[in-house]
């Protein structure tokens, strides 16, 4: 945006503290469709202090913006903003100011269930300040997202927020953003997405997915802003992603481990999930399950003809061995590395062999059994149709489906399928790099190495697709990590600070905001293998 026009908007904003008014509306015979205006508001805004590493930091808050002139659920179509007041005077923050200040774009979604927006603040957990508040801190302008989930309902009880209403909400927040970019500070060529789990697999479909027009139908309806949807950069942590061949990979992860320490994530609630450990072992009919899905998985890997970054094919013979196994372990034994050179000690785990401070091997059955079986088979698509993905997966009338051929056939309750147009819509791995897609130049893969919501090889293949399509991807499984995100953040934000540094260097005598709309990560700033940070 251009700073003539914020410092207007300083001057007049004493007089127009009115609540929003973008509301036009329009009827229709039973219910009224109210349309909201999709132009940014620049003076419905408070104004709010915080503290970051005993630093005072002011800035603007513009919040439940509905980004969208149709929406469905205004409880979730809305999006706050957060401007550091520094750029209404001028001031430049770091490196950034109000026209190049990159845009991070956090969404709150867990559970693959309705996300309200966040805010700045403190982390409920650690008591830290949170990504947001220490990207204002930072000088990004900060742009959280709400959106529907798999148990969003309207009042005549039909699901309204059935896969792929998420993505397809994140994509016109996008949209919203660029539609606005001339009147807003920030730059919407620098959107930098945020998220955990179900929201780390949301923020990676929002990078591969860029400006297809599978989703198009959806934007339409919805009245979102006619614009591109592509995004910058990708941060994904502990994606609970490749929801079609997670069980397999879980499978073949965990086969032969029949114990089980299970998180029950119940549904009941709104966004604030219930989370209950129930313990068990594995049934004779689950274990039968758990063979069969594993059995799958190396054709599923083989199908992918993917290299690691010497170009040696990446591949699993049909007992589940070979270059594949050897490739997630490296990670592993990567993340081991760093946790012994910053003095971890690591001693007790018998199945590290350190020889001279460096860990030379680690026998990979061992280490499974010590990161331990979370999930029963099947993991995701669940047979009766009880697990959190059969819910988002459902329609507006039907609450859960399968989304798996094998879901489906083994199914124990009277059950359909997803259609195929859906499953394609939530799986990043069908996009990346394909024409008429404009994938994200810059990606930021985290899983803890003892997550076991999900399989190692869900991320590492999303990475490995990524590297081989010719994107930038920093992928690492930090150490003894289970399952979560934004535990890094100093990292996080070094690593978007030197993206944007990087992209500004190779792409100056392009100017500042230009469009890119092809695969715009081929062939440029392309890091292959950059397995950490
Ligand atoms: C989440 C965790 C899961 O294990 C899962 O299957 C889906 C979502 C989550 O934390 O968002």
């Amino acid at each position: 945006m251009k700073a003539k026009k914020i410092l207007t908007s300083v001057l007049v904003c004493g007089f127009l503290s009115a609540p929003l008014m973008n509301v036009s509306a329009a009827n229709s015979d039973t219910n009224t469709i109210t349309k909201y205006s999709l132009k940014f508001n620049s003076n419905n805004y408070t104004e709010e202090t915080a503290t970051v590493d005993g630093k005072t930091i002011t800035y603007r808050a513009y919040e439940k913006i509905v980004y969208v002139k149709n929406p469905v659920d205004t409880k979730y179509e809305i999006m706050n903003i957060y401007v550091p007041e520094e750029y209404y005077d001028g001031t430049s923050i770091g490196s950034y100011n109000v026209d190049t200040a990159p845009i991070f774009f956090p969404n709150t979604v867990g559970g693959y269930m309705p996300a309200e927006p966040g805010s700045p603040g403190l982390d409920e957990r650690s008591g830290e300040p949170n990504a947001a508040l220490v990207a204002l801190s930072k000088g990004y302008v900060v742009a959280e997202p709400g959106a529907r989930g798999r148990t969003t309902q309207n009042e005549s009880g039909e699901y309204t927020g059935k896969a792929p209403a998420a993505i397809v909400d994140l994509k016109a927040a996008v949209r919203y953003l660029r539609y606005n970019d001339k009147i807003m500070p920030g730059d919407a060529e620098k959107i930098i997405s945020n998220g955990t789990s179900a929201g780390g697999a949301l923020s990676a479909l929002l990078g591969a997915t860029g400006n297809s027009k599978d989703y198009d139908s959806y934007l339409k309806k919805l009245g979102a802003a006619n614009e591109r949807d592509d995004i910058f950069a990708v941060s994904s942590y502990a994606a609970i992603t490749d929801l079609d061949h997670a069980d397999m990979a879980y499978e073949w992860l965990f086969n032969g481990i029949n114990d089980y320490k299970k998180l029950v994530i119940s549904s009941d609630t709104d966004y604030h999930i219930q989370r209950e450990m129930v313990e068990g072992t594995l049934t004779e009919d689950q274990i039968q399950v758990s063979n069969e899905l594993s059995a799958l998985f190396p054709n599923y890997v083989n199908s992918l003809k993917l290299t690691d970054s010497n170009g040696t094919p990446l591949t699993l013979n049909k007992n589940g061995n070979g270059t594949f196994k050897e490739y997630v372990k490296s990670f592993v034994m990567d993340s081991a590395q760093k946790a012994l050179d910053s003095g971890t000690d690591l001693s007790s785990l018998t199945w590290i062999t350190i020889k001279g401070g460096k860990v030379t091997d680690l026998d990979f059955d061992q280490y499974i059994q010590y990161v331990g079986r979370m999930k029963t088979p099947s993991a995701f698509d669940g047979l009766d149709l009880t697990n959190a993905e059969n819910e988002l997966f459902g329609t507006s009338t039907t609450k859960a489906q399968h989304f798996t051929q094998y879901g489906l056939e083994n199914s124990t309750v009277s059950s359909t399928l997803a259609d195929a147009s859906v499953i394609k819509m939530l799986n990043p791995l069908y996009y990346i790099g394909t024409k008429g897609t404009t994938t994200s130049s810059y990606w930021r893969i985290r899983q803890g190495t003892v997550d076991n919501d999900t399989s190692l090889a869900v991320p590492t293949l999303l990475s490995a697709k990524l590297e081989n399509s010719g994107f930038n991807v920093d992928f690492s499984m930090p150490w003894d990590q289970s399952h979560g995100g934004d535990y890094d953040l100093d990292e996080l934000f070094d690593w978007t600070d030197s993206i944007v540094a990087s992209s500004k260097a190779s792409s100056s005598s392009n100017g500042k905001k230009l469009a890119n709309t092809s695969n715009n990560g081929k062939g440029s700033n392309v890091n292959k293998n950059a397995k950490s940070s």
